[in-house]
């Protein structure tokens, strides 16, 4: 049994920070349930003058991100820089000299992961991404370990803190400029928050949640979104009135031939678990064949909370290393099958006549009826029936 390996981290941000810290502080517990004794060998960062506010030592740091990956004595590289630009090939680097890589990167796996599943399991090396959707809730490992031996339908869930504090915001009635300049005062918005309020995040988090729901090699280019810059207080207001609020809802649903999906701004119900999502909170609904309907909540984002997810994919990595498991047999390195058909899920879900240019979400029976594909109008309010159409029940 191999009992020691090593560790390096490309990125020392929100979450880098947070990991490499737990790792130093917390490595007896972390050792204990892992099997295997770890060094942090090194931090690459892009400006090493920058002041951090970690108890890491200088000597851990360098601006050289290949030299952690090439470093032969490092078994396990934690990806925490994001984006693409380049992400992609310091983590197609790592796989190919056989790292074991776990990411917090939603952007590149959404867009290339099963391209780099690919290369992990040619050589027999992981890539976990359990902080990648839905931050600190296990909903990566519950579609694909839990839920392994059943057939997942429909999944639905708020996944962009971003837009959901600033909807919240809305709703205590700032206006939109001034919620989005409080939620990036809270760290829940990036300095760009295009990515978030355009929904290119949801849309990337639940190309994620179908590849590892269905099994379908799905990227979120093809999946249709919108965002919330066009919601105005006076939606808002009116949505409350209504007894609604407005969240940024992503939903899949399996077809026979492929799948539905949707990200876009829906009203819910105002008791509806999406609307009272507040924050950087998360919600994720999955309705399995067996299972039935599961709800997982809890904290989408921020350093802590993410670096939770991210460590206990590394104490998985860690062992798998100290138990020698043959990896390039693990689950997730399985071949997705291409989906023929990525068709919009909304289109077909009823509009009040007084916000019609928001589809209402509604899920009362908690199950899905894929036969039927009935549409419920939301429960006590007016529905202009000419919008329903067909659309299955997640
Ligand atoms: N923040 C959250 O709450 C959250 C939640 C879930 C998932 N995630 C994901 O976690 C990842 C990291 O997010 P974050 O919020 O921690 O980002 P961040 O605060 O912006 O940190 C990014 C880090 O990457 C470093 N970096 C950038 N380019 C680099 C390069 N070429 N070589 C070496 N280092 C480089 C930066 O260095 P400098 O410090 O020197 O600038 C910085 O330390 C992203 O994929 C994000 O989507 C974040």
């Amino acid at each position: 049994m191999k009992l020691s390996a090593g560790i390096g981290i490309l990125g020392c941000g929100t979450v880098g920070s947070s990991v490499a810290d737990r790792l130093q502080r917390e490595r007896a517990a972390i050792e204990s349930r892992s099997g295997v004794r770890y060094e942090l060998r090194a931090i690459a960062v892009r400006d090493e003058a920058k002041v951090r506010a970690t108890s890491l030592g200088r000597e851990l740091f360098t601006t050289d991100a290949g030299s952690v990956i090439d470093d032969p004595q490092i078994d396990v590289v934690i990806e925490c820089i994001g984006g693409t630009a380049d992400a992609t090939e310091l983590v197609e680097r790592a796989l190919d000299r056989g790292r074991h890589v776990v990411t917090a990167n939603k952007d590149l796996l959404a867009t290339q992961g099963p391209r780099l599943a690919a290369i992990a399991a040619s050589r027999g090396v992981t890539l976990r991404y359990e902080a990648a959707v839905g931050g600190a809730i296990p909903i990566v490992r519950s579609l694909d370990d839990a839920l392994a031996g059943d057939e997942v339908r429909a999944i639905a869930g708020v996944f962009n803190g971003t837009c959901t504090s600033v909807l919240s915001a809305m709703e205590d009635g700032a206006n939109y400029a001034d919620a989005l300049l409080r939620a990036q005062r809270l760290g829940y918005a990036e300095a760009d928050p295009s990515n978030d309020v355009e929904g290119h995040d949801a849309a990337h988090k639940l190309a994620l949640l179908v590849q590892l729901a269905f099994n379908l090699a799905v990227l979120s280019p093809r999946i249709r979104r919108s965002g919330i810059t066009a919601i105005t207080r006076r939606d808002i207001a009116r949505a409350r009135m209504l007894g609604l609020r407005i969240r940024l809802i992503a939903a899949a649903v399996r077809t026979p031939d492929g799948v539905q999906a949707d990200v876009a701004p829906l009203l819910v119900p105002g008791d509806h678990s999406f609307a009272k999502t507040r924050g950087a909170e998360n919600v994720a609904r999955v309705i399995a064949r067996d299972a039935g309907a599961l709800e997982l909540r809890g904290a989408g984002a921020g350093g802590p909370a993410t670096a939770s997810a991210v460590l206990g994919d590394v104490v998985t990595t860690l062992r798998a290393i100290g138990e020698r498991h043959d990896l390039s047999h693990r689950g997730r390195d399985r071949a997705l099958q291409p989906a023929l058909e990525v068709a919009p899920l909304f289109d077909a879900l009823p509009r009040h006549p007084d916000l019609a240019h928001l589809a209402i979400w509604e899920d009362d029976a908690g199950t899905i009826d894929l036969s039927k594909h009935r549409v419920h109008a939301a429960r006590g309010h007016r529905v202009d029936k000419r919008s329903q159409g067909a659309c299955p029940q997640v």
